[in-house]
């Protein structure tokens, strides 16, 4: 029942061309078996006129009817390649389609959901779960339908040649194909599930394996390369399972045929006598040649369906995408401000104890803010909250943009991509939409002097400090008017961070910078302190209004 609800949702994600692509494909498989079975009845009449050569006046008849054979067979297998070609090129565009639209919805998703995302998800959200869907999922029904229709032409040319044979040999075929799936369907589910499972086990595993390649390099795990083992040795057993499970029918149905041979003897026997036995046996072995094939693949392509549904379903996984409704009517008296939270509480589980609490601010434009205090206090949540990720359990959030303002932040972590530095400034890929001046002005800003832009950089070919200051450059790219830098200085040495927060300090004025910080280098030019401790606001105002207020203030950063 799942295969066919699966099959309704992928339905409804391919665009109206490829519906109508995918219909004219099974009509053309099922025109395709029209012309089989015509080919097959002039088969089988060339068989049944050499059966009577010995007597027959008209040999080059034959010859004629085998040409004719020959060249509606070798029609009908060129159509049935030319327009399977086609399906299968209209069908990658969907499957781009689908996992670009996956794609969007996977960065517009709820922060707190990404939170639990493990990094497997997005390959099986974008690509392998699309690719499931529409190359191996509608298609494969696409095909099965066509199929079926295909068996039931070849089955109607037969019983136009033998009514009992043909109907005792399909009744035969179909009661065993029908046995066999009870008994397969359940262990191809089952394989297709441990494939998922151990699939996305695994590239969790391996994505792991390559951050902390270094680390482990220094100090190896006891357990890493037996888990991933383990995970990985699931998943190729699973995948021998499916395909071994998928090839079962064919060798199934194979020695049946002999089973088929005495139940249609019998059947004519008792029906028809003694005589006709050898022309209905013949007629028999034409049926199974040509319908064997026939319910072998049905049967195969129904099992393709159930094991590979999980991996289908994939693509069709459903998320909240609720943007925070930041975006306040600026008043004339908010034109001074640019953010302000009021009655903030937050947790990220929402039984839990807030981790903010009853917290309101307002931020005036162009000052410079630190948020500041202990680890774990919230710092990092609130910056979150300011920039509309997370959204508050209760209380608001409201941002006064005017049109020309702009957002920038630069995380705790920077990640570096394997590109080159200028793509990476810009985190842009392709070079014509990189703007180089405001790479190399941001990029001195930062104190990050490295000349050649076109250098080849990766995660592993930059210090932490270099990181850092990537970082911080990619913000001032963006030319932001609200900048928010998490702990933007922690891995730098004292002399450059001198410089980089001189260049910050320099932005007073034009761009509002809320910094999170533990460090009073770095903090003790902020317009505005705000310290937070376990999640509530502690006090605010200039460093000394803060260090007055909060006796033990320096112990803390
Ligand atoms: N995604 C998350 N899920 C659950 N708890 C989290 C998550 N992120 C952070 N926390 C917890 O919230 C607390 C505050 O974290 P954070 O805001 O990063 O603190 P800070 O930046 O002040 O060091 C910490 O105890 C941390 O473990
Ligand atoms: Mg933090």
């Amino acid at each position: 029942m799942s295969t066919i609800r699966t099959l309704r949702s992928g339905w409804k994600q391919i665009s109206n061309k490829a519906r109508w692509i995918l219909l004219i494909y099974m009509c053309a498989l099922v025109l395709i078996s029209g012309l089989d079975g015509i080919a097959l009845f002039l088969f089988s009449k060339l068989g049944l006129n050499i059966a009577g050569e010995l007597t027959s006046d008209y040999p080059s008849g034959n010859l004629i009817l085998g040409i004719w054979c020959i060249v509606l067979f070798l029609i009908r297998s060129a159509t049935a390649l030319g327009i399977t070609w086609v399906g299968c090129i209209i069908l990658a565009h969907e499957e781009t389609a689908i996992g670009q639209r996956n794609l969007h919805t996977y960065f517009n998703m709820e922060w707190k959901t990404r939170l639990s995302e493990k990094v497997s998800g997005i390959y099986d959200f974008v690509d392998r779960g699309p690719n499931s869907l529409v190359q191996q999922y509608i298609l494969s029904f696409a095909t099965l339908i066509a199929e079926i229709f295909s068996s039931l032409v070849i089955f109607g040319v037969i019983l136009s040649l033998n009514t009992i044979t043909a109907l005792s040999g399909f009744l035969f075929f179909i009661f065993v194909a029908l046995s066999q799936h009870k008994v397969i369907s359940l262990s191809s589910r089952r394989a297709g599930l441990e494939i998922a499972e151990n699939f996305t086990g695994t590239y969790n595993h391996l994505s792991d394996a390559f951050y902390l390649s270094k680390l482990l390099q220094i100090t190896p795990s006891l357990s890493f390369s037996s888990i991933i083992l383990l995970k990985r040795r699931g998943l190729s057993n699973a995948r021998a399972r499916a395909v071994f499970i998928e090839s079962l029918p064919r060798y199934m149905m194979e020695s049946v045929l002999v089973l088929g041979v005495i139940v249609v003897g019998v059947a004519t026997l008792v029906t028809q006598g003694s005589s006709a036995i050898v022309p209905s046996l013949a007629i028999f072995a034409l049926a199974a040649f040509r319908i064997l094939p026939s319910i072998n693949r049905i049967q195969g392509l129904i099992l393709g369906l159930i094991g590979r549904e999980p991996i289908a379903q994939m693509a069709l996984r459903s998320f909240e995408v609720s943007k925070p409704k930041l975006i306040a009517r600026t008043t004339e008296i908010q034109k001074d401000f640019i953010l302000e939270l009021k009655d903030v509480f937050f947790s990220y589980e929402h039984s839990g104890q807030p981790l903010l609490s009853d917290i309101s601010f307002q931020f005036r434009r162009g000052l410079q803010y630190a948020i500041v205090g202990p680890s774990g206090s919230g710092k990092s949540t609130l910056m979150d909250i300011c920039m509309g990720l997370l959204v508050p359990d209760s209380g608001s959030v409201s941002r006064f943009f005017l049109m020309q303002d702009k957002i920038a932040y630069s995380s705790q972590e920077t990640f570096v991509v394997s590109a080159s530095l200028a793509q990476n400034v810009a985190l842009e890929w392709t070079d014509e939409v990189i703007d180089l001046e405001c790479v190399k002005w941001a990029l001195g800003l930062s104190s990050l002097e490295i000349n050649d832009l076109k250098i080849q950089v990766n995660q592993n070919s930059l210090s932490g400090g270099e990181k850092q200051r990537l970082g911080i450059a990619r913000a001032l790219y963006r030319k932001p008017t609200l900048l928010f830098l998490d702990e933007p200085t922690s891995a730098l040495d004292t002399d450059t961070e001198l410089d980089v927060m001189k260049s910050i300090n320099e932005l007073r004025g034009k761009t509002t910078v809320l910094i999170a910080s533990h460090k009073l280098s770095t903090i003790k030019h902020a317009d505005v302190i705000i310290y937070i401790e376990n999640g509530a606001i502690k006090g605010s105002g200039s460093l000394t209004e803060v260090q007055a207020l909060m006796p033990d203030f320096d112990e803390h950063i």
